[in-house]
């Protein structure tokens, strides 16, 4: 530090022989040193008091009153740094040595050469600022250690903040973590986040903290107005020391000078801006800090972007989700309206038959006694026709009534090869009618699935009789279960007539049917009923070659 000071290197000559001591004194101020000298212990103490230090102090070890060692140790109390040369007579060696260990820097033997004397102190001098340097390179490492330490703190909080920021999707719980951050951060009490209204083109406080809900409700920054509406205007920070801020700052209280406002900026544009104040310790925000804000300001941008992203996604999702339930809404009333159709239709044919039969009847009956054989044959003939017209109907009411069911009531675990093997025996003797053989692939070790017996058997029933009903000649329908991966699969194999490609997207509509005798209700009731266990059917087939239903039930 006395290096750097101004003025002359300072030195004490010690010595209780005048002469010497004004010699040395001499040849040494001749040199350009601004010397002093002291002929005792004590007056050497004293000097060293006033002067405040001496880059270096001759010192003669044989004095009377306090002896060279007790001035060293004295000197070396007072300032370790005080370079002492030793000055000692022949046969004084021990007492050399002695100091030396005692933090002498060297020692000269009487009597003194001057050239000796010159060049030990330009040793003792270069030492002594080598020692200084030392300490002050130290010094500066050791502020940039901790500097760097700071910034690394910073990035580390950085990264931190970045992944919080990243992990919200929602604009509230994004701006209130931000305010977290940067108020931890930047160790400040009062901070803000204003986001420009697109419809006013101002900025309103959509966040913070410290700062009293009137002003943040009724604050509304213009571009170019006050510190914010400047930073917005700029599109850069904005610090105290940037400019006088009394002139910029409203009327809000205040508690320190320090200041800290910069942009939010998305895609070059300014979206709004970030301020900080009331700092704990009042010191003015560092560069460091100034770009740290401005990072956390973009994160905060991207944060934010991505929440509204997400909103929007949210909330097309949300517009998705309400278009398909209307839309199967409405799916669903059509096949309602094309059911009741149906319905009608498949229930007005056999009434008309009914009708036609019974104003028949009414007639033949009104002949009474007259009633011939032919007659008679004709009543028997009518009513059969009502019975049969009747048990059609009755066949169609059952089917409706069986495909009404609500969802799975009964679902309970099965095994579903079981449940299968079960269908099968109720089929077999009418499928051995049809000359039909059926071949059972079944899979060992499926796992139970939760199905309502009653309804999956009817399903059942239909694909085997479909199937059969495919092969009139005959043939081998064969049956498969298999585990999927989340699912059970039940494949119908039959080897008959096909399902032409201008069907195929017409089989599960009901009333749909290619048999004279067919209601087209079984693959309609079939696909509804697996949809309500969560499952799905599907189909594929080859004209003249057959074709094949695989069920699907979630596991
Ligand atoms: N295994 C199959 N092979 C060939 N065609 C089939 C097969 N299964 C269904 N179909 C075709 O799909 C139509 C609709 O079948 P669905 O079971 O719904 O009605 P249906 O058998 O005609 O009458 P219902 O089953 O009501 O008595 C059938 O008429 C037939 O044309
Ligand atoms: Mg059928």
């Amino acid at each position: 530090m006395h290096f750097e000071q101004e003025g002359p290197i300072k030195i004490l000559v010690v010595d209780d022989e005048v002469d010497i001591c004004d010699g040395i004194k001499d040849v040494l101020e001749e040199s350009g040193y601004y010397v002093k000298s002291a002929c005792n212990g004590y007056e050497a103490l004293d000097n060293l008091d006033r002067e405040d230090f001496f880059h270096v102090v001759t010192l003669d070890m044989k004095m009377p009153g306090l002896s060279g060692i007790e001035v060293l140790q004295a000197i070396k109390k007072k300032n370790p740094d005080i370079a002492v040369i030793i000055v000692t007579g022949y046969g004084s060696l021990e007492v050399a040595v002695d100091a030396m260990r005692q933090g002498a820097h060297d020692y000269l033997i009487k009597p003194v050469d001057m050239e000796d004397m010159k060049v030990t102190i330009e040793k003792a001098i270069e030492k002594q600022r080598l020692t200084f340097e030392n300490r002050r390179l130290l010094k500066d490492l050791e502020g940039m250690n901790e500097h760097l330490k700071i910034k690394f703190e910073n990035l580390l909080n950085l990264s931190e903040a970045s992944r919080q920021l990243c992990s919200v999707l929602n604009l509230e719980g994004l701006l209130e973590s931000c305010l977290d951050v940067v108020a931890n951060m930047m160790r400040s009490d009062r901070v803000s986040i204003m986001l420009v209204e697109p419809s006013s083109g101002e900025m309103v406080i959509k966040a913070s903290r410290g700062i009293n809900e009137e002003v943040v409700n009724n604050v509304r920054v213009r571009p170019g107005e006050g510190i914010a509406g400047r930073v917005a205007s700029l599109g850069r920070p904005l610090r105290d020391i940037d400019f006088d801020l009394d002139e910029y700052r409203p009327p809000y209280n205040y508690t320190s000078k320090a200041f800290l406002s910069v942009p939010v900026c998305r895609k070059e544009k300014v979206i709004g801006v970030l301020n900080v104040t009331n700092r704990h310790n009042d010191e003015s925000f560092s560069d460091d800090e100034r770009d740290l804000l401005s990072i956390l300001a973009n994160q905060a941008a991207t944060g934010f972007e991505n929440a509204e992203l997400y909103t929007n996604l949210e909330k097309t999702l949300n517009q998705v989700k309400t278009t398909q339930d209307q839309l199967i809404r409405s799916e669903k009333l059509a096949s309602l309206g094309q059911l009741a159709a149906g319905i009608a239709h498949e229930i007005n044919n056999p009434l008309a038959i009914i009708s036609g039969c019974a104003q028949l009847l009414s007639i033949l009956i009104a002949k009474k006694d007259k009633l011939t054989e032919l007659d008679f044959k004709e009543i028997n003939r009518d009513l059969a026709t009502i019975i049969r017209e009747t048990e059609h109907c009755g066949r169609l009411t059952e089917n409706l009534l069986q495909f009404s069911r609500r969802s799975p009531q009964e679902a309970k675990p099965t095994d579903i090869n079981e449940l299968l093997k079960q269908t099968l025996s109720l089929v077999e003797n009418q499928a051995n009618l049809n000359k039909v053989k059926i071949i059972k692939k079944l899979a060992h070790g499926l796992p139970g699935i939760m199905v309502d017996h009653s309804q999956i058997r009817q399903v059942f029933l239909n694909m085997i009789l479909n199937a059969a009903q495919a092969m009139p000649e005959g043939g081998e329908i064969c049956i498969a279960t298999r585990q999927a991966i989340s699912s059970i699969e039940i494949i119908f194999q039959d080897a008959g007539v096909g399902i032409p490609e201008e069907n195929l997207n017409s089989i599960f509509d009901p009333f749909f049917t290619t048999k004279k005798e067919g209601a087209g209700l079984g693959l309609f009731i079939s696909q509804t009923i697996i949809e309500r266990h969560k499952g799905s059917i599907s189909v594929n087939s080859c004209v003249g070659e057959g074709t094949a239903f695989t069920i699907s039930l979630p596991i």
